[in-house]
This record gives C-alpha cells, sequence and structure tokens, in this order.
C-alpha cells in the first residue's frame, strides 16, 4: 500500500477528505495519510458558523486558517463548508435576530469570510442541507432560514456569495439526494429554476453517507442528470457504515461499496470521504472509512485505487 497514492491515481479529478484540526498534528498516523493521499479538504467543522463568527462580527480564523495552510503545504485545494445551514449555528443567530437583522449577519457572514479566503479556496458549500426529508410535501427544510426569508433563503445566501468572489465554485450540498427519487427531484426542480431564474450556482455536492450493501442503484443516472443542468457535480462526504462488526465479510461488501462509488465518481468530476482513518469519524462504530484505527488501509483503500 506504501506505493498506492490515491491523489495521484485520481488525476485528473480530485480524492478529497475532511481535515480536523483536532487530530491534524497531533495523531501522528493520521497525519501521515492526510498528508500524502488526497489532493482536496473540506474542513469538517473549522468554517462552520459557530466555529469561525461565535459571537456577532467576531470572527475567528485561526482553525479554519490552520487547515488552509496545510493544505496549501500539500499543494492541496480545500472545499469551504459552509455558509447556510441549520445546524452548528451560534444562538445568536439562532434566536435572536429578525429578518432584516438575520439578512445583514448572512450578508456579513459571507461577504468578511469570502473576502478572508480570496485567491485560497476552490469552492464554497453556500448551502447545506436545506431540501427538506419531507418531499414533495414541503421542498424547504423547517430551519431559522426558511423561517425568517421562506424560498429566498438559498438565492439569498447564493447571490451574497457571487457577489464578493466570482472565483469559487457555488454549491448546494445535500444527504439523501444521491439517488433518483423524491427528495432529489425536489432539488433538481428548485435548481432548475435557479438556472432558469439566473440565481448563481455551479455545482451539486451529494454527501453519500451510506449504509452497508445499500448504494441507490440510481447514484450514476441521478449524477448525470444534474451534470446535463450544466453543474459540476461531486461527492463531498463519503463513508460507508458497517452497522456492525467489522469482519472480513463486511470489510469485503465495505470495498465493493466504495468502488461502487468512486467508480461513479470516475464519470463525474471529483470525490471526498468524510473523514480518513475509523476512529476519528463522526460515526463512531461504524467503521466507516478506508483506513482503520492504525490507519493501515482496508480492503476498501485498494477498492479506491481499482476504481480509479
Ligand atoms: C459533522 C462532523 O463530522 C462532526 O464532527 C460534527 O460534530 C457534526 O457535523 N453533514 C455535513 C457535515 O454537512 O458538516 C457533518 O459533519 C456531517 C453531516
Amino acid at each position: 500500500s506504501q506505493n498506492i497514492i490515491l491523489r495521484d491515481l485520481a488525476v485528473p479529478r480530485f480524492f478529497g477528505a475532511a481535515a480536523n484540526t483536532t487530530f491534524l498534528f497531533h495523531d501522528v498516523n493520521y497525519t501521515k495519510v492526510i498528508e500524502t493521499q488526497f489532493s482536496i479538504f473540506t474542513p469538517e467543522n473549522e468554517m462552520k458558523w459557530e466555529s469561525i463568527e461565535p459571537e456577532p462580527n467576531g470572527f475567528d480564523f485561526t482553525a479554519a486558517d490552520e487547515i488552509v495552510r496545510f493544505a496549501e503545504s500539500v499543494n492541496a485545494k480545500v472545499r469551504g463548508h459552509n455558509f447556510m445551514w441549520g445546524n452548528q449555528l451560534p444562538p445568536w443567530v439562532n434566536d435572536t435576530l429578525s429578518a432584516t437583522e438575520l439578512d445583514r449577519a448572512l450578508k456579513n457572514h459571507i461577504t468578511t469570510i469570502m473576502d478572508h479566503y480570496r485567491g485560497k479556496l476552490y469552492s464554497w458549500d453556500v448551502i447545506n442541507e436545506m431540501i427538506s426529508d419531507n418531499t414533495p410535501n414541503e421542498t424547504f427544510k423547517d430551519n431559522i432560514w426558511t423561517q425568517k426569508f421562506g424560498e429566498e433563503a438559498m438565492p439569498k445566501a447564493l447571490t451574497y456569495a457571487r457577489a464578493v468572489d466570482s472565483q469559487p465554485k457555488l454549491y448546494i450540498n445535500d444527504y439523501s439526494i444521491e439517488g433518483i427519487n423524491s427528495k432529489s427531484d425536489a432539488l433538481y426542480s428548485v435548481v432548475s429554476s435557479f438556472l432558469a431564474d439566473g440565481v448563481p450556482v455551479d455545482a451539486i455536492g451529494f454527501q453519500c453517507h451510506f449504509t452497508l450493501g445499500q448504494i441507490p442503484d440510481t447514484l450514476q443516472e441521478n449524477l448525470q442528470r444534474f451534470a446535463d443542468l450544466g453543474l459540476d457535480v461531486a461527492i463531498t462526504e463519503l463513508d460507508i457504515n458497517l452497522m456492525g462488526p467489522s469482519n472480513a465479510t463486511a470489510l469485503e461488501q465495505q470495498a465493493k461499496d466504495y468502488w461502487t462509488v468512486v467508480n461513479a465518481c470516475v464519470q463525474t468530476k471529483r470525490c471526498s470521504v468524510w473523514g480518513v482513518s475509523d476512529d476519528h469519524s463522526w460515526i463512531p462504530n461504524g467503521s466507516v472509512l478506508p483506513w482503520n484505527a492504525e490507519k493501515q488501509p482496508k480492503p476498501a483503500f485498494y477498492a479506491i485505487a481499482d476504481a480509479f
């Protein structure tokens, strides 16, 4: 495995991971994997609202800058994550502001951060998880943004972002939109209307937090229909939960599943996993990633190499 470098095999595409400052430079073996294997990083938490603007107009770029500097040092790109999301918001954003104040706060947030990272970021997840899980009855998720702005929420954020910097690709990122289903249909019509109305959007991020043996059959077809709208498509947060013990059979199935997703991704542009090794994943007991807790490559690692 020492000679297998996934970022090289992925060329001309990128192969990415969520990077986390809790482990970067603290866990030596994690750092070794992350330094060699990936060509694009997403800060796992460091650019979320509660981390980067914990107080009104009080920005703290320390942790996020650490990831951006690290990425530069290994000649990798960075995906900004994220601007508009219902989670990981500080209380001042979530409960206290009027619609006018929230609008001003959103614009200031996006403008200040994009200014700070001008010229340094490949893309931004401007929108994260804003489509409802109750489609077609309801299109947008119920959170502070839709409560205050209704269906204008997403266009607002996208328009503010484009106005600051025309370089980074502007993403709408979501989960359970990987196959053709009611939620991805809802996103498809939302984004089609954005394109018709001139709302700026460049790309769709498909999170791909999957369960063992349950990769949607229509993954590739679905990526393709969004690509056919003229958008970039990316696998952004791939992990595959074993939902049980990590035995040889499960690891083989996991490898197959990683192959299936990366193979679909190869037809597209780029592909990120959410984390690196099983011990540092946001899903504690799922053995979800291509490296185990000892930072040894799992069957999934070889399957990814094979799919590229
Ligand atoms: C997760 C992180 O991995 C955790 O460390 C954090 O506690 C919660 O958020 N969809 C997303 C990511 O877009 O930002 C989430 O990341 C995982 C689900």
